[in-house]
């Protein structure tokens, strides 16, 4: 990685599902703004995203935060040698806000355009905090509400997936159980919350292993026990059509299920990130994505493997650093960025499929 590439100060754009964020990063590693607008209040109410209400509110907030962005790193225009945006995977109508915004403003500010994969960057937040950047190749753990996978990267920005869901996502069924328990959306944050004062060995959930030698994981096993678990604690007939209802609990069954679930999330997700590690020898380990956030992950995590990288909450949820930071490696690698003046079909393509790349 050459320091002297002459990209070196991005301006980042991220909206690709309920945050709209802009943040400015310098050398890949130095935030010099990182503002997120987030929408969790508004689509609180009705348990969890509703797409038409996103778009529109990355509408509303887009320019006023990349302004913020500007004013809060006490740049302008001149200072800043790039703009790099989400291209995917997120939500059609979310991202084509960010990626608009991002192509007109370097059409109309002449600077190139780097598009930018949601889940890789995720990878790539651990860049922005560390005194001592992760090395290559880099395991990673991405754990996120619309993604869940293990990735190993190699210095040329390359990588294999070694495993990845079957089902749902790890922040997925962190929302569900919530939901369940009669906990607000988002649900990781508030399963964390209640869980504090649970007994987390208080039920037994199962561990999906999906043979010996899989780094895939599966979750809606898990959150079907815990329905089940549920039903049984206050005699309501089984059956899988009440996997979308909440039910009233005494508020310690409640934390004892949310730190029995919240444990055994973070044991499988730990289980599997050592195995491969065991088995790829990486030179580091990286975590990211919303539900890297949970306490119980990192210590797991961390107990592990003691030298992984455990980055700051404020990069695991959704944020335009990590762009930021994979823009800059892109660039220095000579990857995906365009000139600024083209406003066609070869600039910035939205991808809002869960294919990582
Ligand atoms: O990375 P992220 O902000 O968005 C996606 O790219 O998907 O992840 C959001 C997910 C949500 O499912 C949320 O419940 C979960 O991350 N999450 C957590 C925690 N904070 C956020 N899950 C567990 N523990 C947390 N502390």
């Amino acid at each position: 990685m050459s320091d002297n590439h002459p990209i070196q100060t991005i301006l980042a754009i991220e909206s690709s599902c309920d945050e709209t964020a802009c943040a400015i990063v310098r050398g890949g590693r130095e935030v010099l703004a990182n503002i997120v607008a987030s929408q969790a209040d508004l689509h609180a109410q009705f348990g969890g995203v509703v797409p038409e209400v996103a778009a529109r509110s990355h509408i509303e907030v887009m320019i006023p935060v990349v302004e913020e962005a500007l004013a809060a790193a006490g740049l302008g225009w001149s200072d800043i040698d790039a703009i790099a945006v989400t291209r995917g995977p997120g939500l059609v109508g979310s991202l084509l806000i960010g990626a608009l915004t991002a192509e007109v403003l370097a059409v109309e500010k002449q600077r190139p355009l780097i598009g930018v994969n949601h889940i890789l960057a995720h990878a790539f937040a651990s860049f922005l905090t560390e005194d001592s950047q992760p090395a290559f190749p880099m395991l990673a753990l991405v754990a996120s509400g619309g993604d869940s996978r293990i990735m190993l990267f190699q210095s040329d920005l390359s990588f294999e997936t070694l495993g990845a869901t079957r089902d749902d996502a790890a922040g997925e069924a962190f929302d569900k159980v919530a939901k369940l328990l009669g906990l607000p959306y988002p649900g990781g944050p508030n399963i964390s919350r209640v869980a504090e004062s649970g007994n987390d060995t208080a039920f037994t959930l199962p561990k999906a292993k999906l043979g010996p030698d899989s780094l895939d994981f599966s979750f809606s096993g898990l959150k079907t026990a815990v329905l089940r678990q549920v039903q049984e604690l206050i005699g309501d007939k089984p059956g899988l059509a009440n996997l979308k209802k909440s039910y009233d609990l005494p508020a310690n069954v409640v934390a004892d299920i949310a730190a029995s679930f919240e444990r055994t999330v973070a044991e499988t997700l730990s289980e599997k990130l050592l195995r491969a590690y065991n088995t790829h020898s990486p030179a580091s380990v990286v975590i990211g994505g919303g539900v890297a956030a949970n306490r119980r992950l990192r210590a797991a995590v961390l107990a592990a493997i003691p030298e992984a990288h455990i980055i700051p909450a404020q990069y695991c949820g959704d944020n335009a650093a990590m762009i930021g930071a994979l823009a800059y490696q892109m660039a220095a690698q000579g990857l995906a960025v365009e000139p600024a003046a083209i406003l066609d079909s070869t600039a910035v393509e939205v991808d809002s499929s869960l294919e990582v790349m």
